[in-house]
């Protein structure tokens, strides 16, 4: 464990300028190139400073995604236009407001602004909203397309304010299809910063292993994942955590994380920061005392094989279904071998039956990016194929976009003794040896993988392993 309270042998986080303009000249380019108008203004609003309701309190502020990937911009109440045609972007920031910095200082000035982003130009907000000249000299071309997000943008300015007689047309369309099919391919800035995220998160992983035996509850363990990130520079994270003591881990989004430990089998992290927008999503399991039983030995052996084979297919081009059913072939396999399914069945039978979407019933991964879940990938929570009705990618991956692998299986009490005592399963699953396996609760490994042409790479540093995970939560 490191002296200080933040670790200084940690790799300096990435710098360089957000690479906004290029982001803006692909979802263009894409646009044009897939059937959208061929130029326009792409129109975005970011995130407003918004209070919590009935109270005077900011809430929470986090950029709207798609903002941030035309802008690189996390300031609240700003406005963003890219005239495709001309190659020109501006940004708009709120003006200088005398009460504001009593409260919160000196907000950031537009020369500072303009050093700062990937932009061309940068204004206050109330010249765009009085409809000055930087909005007005856009639309006066003839034909102008204004490309926006509908639920995202108030374009009263252009349609009954001081620019409605510019009549612009206004598009729904694209600027979400176009930035959505973009975001999926990550260029080197992108990659770099998920990459920090994870060597922040991975560190905060070890010393959640390493401080498992002081601990006497889930939350104290939540907490020293979250202190961890935050003194190295991640104050962000990129979703709730999920800290779950034995049978607590068989809740895939379990959010209390405020069990005692004691009588507990293992503890199920899975946790991840956030750094500059950009999400890691990492999971970790490991026995409470050191020591895996019998019984939890058997099934994390059974995920780290299925996390490890799985990682072998990912290429780009490769179809994320075919992946997908690998993990739940391997599942049958290995649940055939340990007696919870009938051994008499064939593997291609037990997949048939989709009696694995039991044991994992959720998809095998998703893509990652500015948001954990990130955009993109089509699924389709309509289908009604159990086994693909949760898969969060559906079709090829491409080169550059980075998915998590993160395969499962969990002893779900509910929904599953209900089916039982259906007799769905008769034959298929045998009651007498599963009950052995209700207190392992859930194993779940989850690494993020860069998707490369011919391979992939693991962007989590943090390592799995029976003897790792052992070794780490005894102390050595
Ligand atoms: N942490 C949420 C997930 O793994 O998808
Ligand atoms: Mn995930
Ligand atoms: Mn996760």
């Amino acid at each position: 464990m490191s002296k200080t309270i933040a670790n200084p042998n940690l790799p300096a986080p990435p710098s360089g300028k957000y690479p906004a303009k290029a982001h803006a000249r692909r979802v263009a380019q894409w646009i044009a190139d897939n059937g959208g108008p061929q130029s326009g203004i792409i129109y975005l609003e970011g995130q407003s400073l918004r209070m919590n309701e009935d109270d005077d309190t900011d809430a929470h502020f986090r950029q709207r995604r798609h903002f941030y990937y035309l802008t690189g911009c996390d300031l609240p109440d700003c406005y963003f236009a890219y005239d495709t045609a001309a190659d020109r972007s501006t940004l708009w920031i709120p003006p200088i407001d005398p009460a504001f910095v009593m409260w919160a200082g000196m907000p950031l000035l537009p020369d500072q602004a303009l050093k700062r982003y990937d932009v061309d130009d940068v204004k206050t907000s109330d010249e765009l909203l009085k409809g000055g000249d930087s909005i007005r000299s856009m639309l006066q071309k003839q034909q102008t397309v204004i490309m926006a997000i509908k639920d995202r943008a108030n374009l009263d300015l252009f349609q009954s304010g001081s620019l409605k007689e510019c009549r612009p047309e206004i598009n729904f369309e694209w600027v979400r299809k176009g930035i959505e099919a973009c975001r999926v391919v990550k260029d080197d800035h992108e990659i770099a910063m998920i990459r920090h995220a994870n060597i922040v998160s991975s560190y905060a992983h070890e010393q959640v292993l390493a401080s498992v035996k002081r601990a006497k509850n889930e939350r104290e363990l939540n907490a020293v994942f979250v202190m961890h990130c935050h003194a190295n520079g991640c104050k962000e994270q990129a979703y709730g955590c999920i800290c779950a003591g034995g049978s607590n881990a068989s809740t895939l989004h379990y959010v209390h994380n405020d069990m005692p430990l004691e009588g507990r089998l293992n503890l199920l992290l899975d946790a991840g920061c956030e750094y500059n927008c950009y999400c890691s999503d990492i999971t970790r399991t490991f026995p409470l005392t050191g020591t895996f039983t019998k019984e939890s030995k058997e099934i994390y052996t059974l995920v780290l094989h299925m996390q490890t084979e799985c990682m072998k297919m990912i290429q780009a081009g490769v179809k994320w279904e075919d992946v997908h059913m690998k993990a739940h072939a391997l599942a049958a396999e290995g649940l055939l071998a340990l007696g919870i399914l009938n051994r008499n069945l064939s593997i291609d039978k037990i997949l048939d039956t989709r009696v694995t979407t039991r044991f994992l019933p959720h998809g095998l991964g998703h893509y990652l990016g500015m948001d954990t879940h990130d955009c993109g990938g089509n699924p389709n929570h309509d289908d009604p194929d159990e086994m693909f009705k949760y898969l969060r990618i559906r079709g090829v991956l491409p080169a550059n976009s980075v998915v998590t692998n993160e395969p499962g299986i969990y002893f779900r009490k509910f929904p599953l003794e209900q089916e039982l005592k259906d007799g769905k399963w008769e034959g298929i699953i045998d009651q007498e040896v599963l009950k052995r396996y209700w207190d392992v609760g859930g194993v779940r490994i989850e690494d993020d993988i860069w998707v490369k042409e011919g391979g992939c790479e693991n962007l989590t540093t943090v390592k799995s392993g029976l003897e790792y995970v052992e070794a780490t939560v005894n102390g050595s």
